[in-house]
Formats: C-alpha cells, structure tokens, sequence
C-alpha cells in the first residue's frame, strides 16, 4: 500500500539517483520491443542512467548481410537515451553467439581479420562519441574447451587463433577513442572448482592483454547468479577483483540476474531469498571503488532471458529481476536501493 497522499511514482526510490550521489551508474538491458512501451519506457527514464542494447548491436541484427548494416534498432535505444541523460554501454562487437548466416558461410583464415575489423571500424565508428563502454569481445574463455590458455574453440579462435582477441581492442580503440574498452564473462563470480577455474583463465587473459599492450580498460562481469538457499561469503570473488584492479581496470557489472530454479517455496519466499543474493552480492562488489556500474539483465521478470523457452528449465515463470512483471518493485530492487545507498562514493 502506498502511504496516503503519495502519489506512485513518488513513492518508489530511484536508482539512477542513489547511484549517482555514490558516482555509480545503474541500469538495465533494453529490448527493442520493450522501447515500444511507455509505462516501460516510464521505469526505464525513472530508474536508469545507463542502458544496454539486449541484442541490437549484436552482429546479427546490425549486420545481417554481408554488405548492410542496419542500425535502426541500435539507434532507438541510443536516441532514447540521450534524450534522458543516460549513458549506453555497446554490447558487443566479437561473440561466437548470434553470428549472422552469411558470416558462417563466407568467413575464411584469410578474410576473416578484414571482416571483423571492418565489422568494428563500421559499427563502433557509427556509435563514436555516444557509447560509454562497449563489450569488444565477449565470452573468449571457456575452461572445458580444454586448451592451456583457457580460450574457447569458437570461430574466431577456429578462424584467426588467439591473435583475433588483439585485432579487435585495436579495431575498437581506432573506431572509438572515447569508448571504456571492455571485457565481458560470465560464471566468475561464485564459489566452486568451476568458477575458481574460469577466474583464472580470465586473469590469465587479462595478464596477456595487458603484457601485448592490447587496448583495455575494464573487466565485465556479468553477473547471472544461480541463487541457492546458502548465500556465498565471496571470498575468491574479492580476491579475483584485487587482482583484477592491480592490472589498473575498471570492474562493471554488466548483466546481473538472480536465477531463482533451485529455490523451493512460493513466490514470495523466493522473491525474499532472491533479494537476500542481490543483496549480498552488490554489498561486497560495491565494497571495490572499481566498481563504476551496475545493470540488470532487463529490468522486469516479464522480459527477462531467463523466461524465454529456450532458457527456462523449470515449469514455473523464473523471478531474477527487480520488477515483476506488473512494473511493481520486488523484495530485489529494494535490495539494490540498500546495497547502493550503504556503498562508499566511487572517486
Ligand atoms: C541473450 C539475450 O538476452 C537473448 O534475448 C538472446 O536470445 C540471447 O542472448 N550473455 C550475454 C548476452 O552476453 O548477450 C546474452 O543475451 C545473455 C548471456
């Protein structure tokens, strides 16, 4: 219930504000759809001062063939945003996921360096000056590929060998001076053999960039938590961050989402435990004046990956985001308001 006379959206805190008073962006990823909703678009102008394109500047809708770029959606959400002050993260320029057809069919050991500094010179050309940070490769390591320096055997590996991970930074820094240079991974954030492994490899790769002087300048980490009735005390999580900072990068986190599957109970007790992990995990990043920004892999449960069919492997609708699916805040965004307003000011 609302206390008397307040009117609704006066009564909801605003994260983009909170965070600003501590020098932190907040955000979210945005879906296209999504920015064709104004009670959607209302939340997002009220909550964000950071957004991130879900799957718009991904290669491929922005290239779906080999000589057209199509930046129609990616402009949308760009445009939005600065006519609401907020800042847009660029996500991403080298993935192995959402590749267009054409790229499979037509890139070869020999072309493919030109097709991928073409792709960035092009893509991160047209967004110069207007993106914060951008993901230049996304996801390169992958333990179980089995490989000494940790890479996934993807096809850019597959094409160009661990040399395609200098060939974009370089690309990017050309196209967007201005742009944060960023890293981006997932499953480096809990605890376990299977996350102690990935940690290293990833700082394994940051060493190496550095040691090539490739250019970079932040750590993304993703951030898709799986909650379990057990919160983590995040130990190897500092400790990977500290170092992480000793190679002088900033640290965001760029997709955070609590996967709610293994948690047992009704809705609500799960919504409770869900927030206790936002919680807990944004007390002890933001424990780091690394860290400069936090956004939401989407902002309501309604539009979140997670319950897509493709995704979901439970009969019930997931709960990892801070609205529900109504646009109402959840035990988790007054969470966030909590983490965020308790965190020392970042410089
Ligand atoms: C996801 C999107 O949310 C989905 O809509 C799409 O179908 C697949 O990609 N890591 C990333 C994001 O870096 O780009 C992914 O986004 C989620 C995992």
């Amino acid at each position: 219930m609302l206390p008397e006379g307040a009117r609704a959206d006066e009564a909801v805190p605003r994260l983009r504000e909170i965070g600003m008073r501590k020098n932190l962006l907040v955000g979210s990823a945005v879906s296209y759809r999504e920015l064709q909703q104004p009670a959607f678009t209302n939340l997002l102008e009220e909550q964000a001062s950071i957004v991130v394109p879900e799957n718009e500047m991904k290669w491929q809708i922005i290239h779906p063939e080999p000589d057209r770029y199509d930046f129609t959606r990616g402009d949308a959400l760009v445009t939005f945003a600065q006519e609401h002050g907020q800042k847009v993260r660029g996500h991403n320029l080298c993935w192995h996921n959402q590749l267009p057809r054409w790229f499979g069919e037509m890139a070869t050991p020999q072309n493919a360096a030109d097709l991928l500094r073409q792709h960035i010179a092009k893509v991160a050309g047209h967004y110069a000056g207007r993106i914060h940070s951008w993901d230049v490769v996304n996801e390169a390591v992958r333990v179980e590929d089995g490989r000494p320096d940790g890479l996934r055997n993807s096809q850019w590996l597959q094409l160009l060998g661990p040399d395609y991970i200098g060939i974009a930074y370089r690309a990017a820094a050309q196209a967007d001076p201005k742009a944060l240079l960023t890293y981006n991974d997932y499953d480096i954030e809990q605890d376990g053999a299977k996350f102690d492994a990935k940690r290293a490899a990833v700082l394994h790769l940051l060493q190496r960039m550095r040691e090539q002087q490739i250019p970079i300048q932040a750590l993304g980490l993703q951030s898709h938590l799986h909650a379990a009735p057990e919160l983590p005390d995040w130990t190897a999580l500092h400790r990977f961050m500290e170092a992480v900072e000793k190679l002088g990068l900033d640290i965001f986190v760029t997709e955070l989402d609590i996967n709610d599957s293994k948690l047992t109970g009704d809705p609500g007790e799960r919504d409770q435990m869900v927030a206790e992990w936002y919680g807990s995990y944004l007390r002890n990043v933001l424990q780091h004046r690394s860290v400069k920004a936090v956004l939401t892999w989407g902002l309501t449960d309604h539009d979140s990956w997670l319950n897509s069919p493709n995704q979901r492997h439970t009969d019930r609708p997931l709960r990892p985001l801070p609205f529900d699916a109504d646009l109402k805040p959840k035990p988790a965004f007054y969470a966030m308001v909590k983490a965020i307003s308790e965190a020392p000011a970042r410089a």
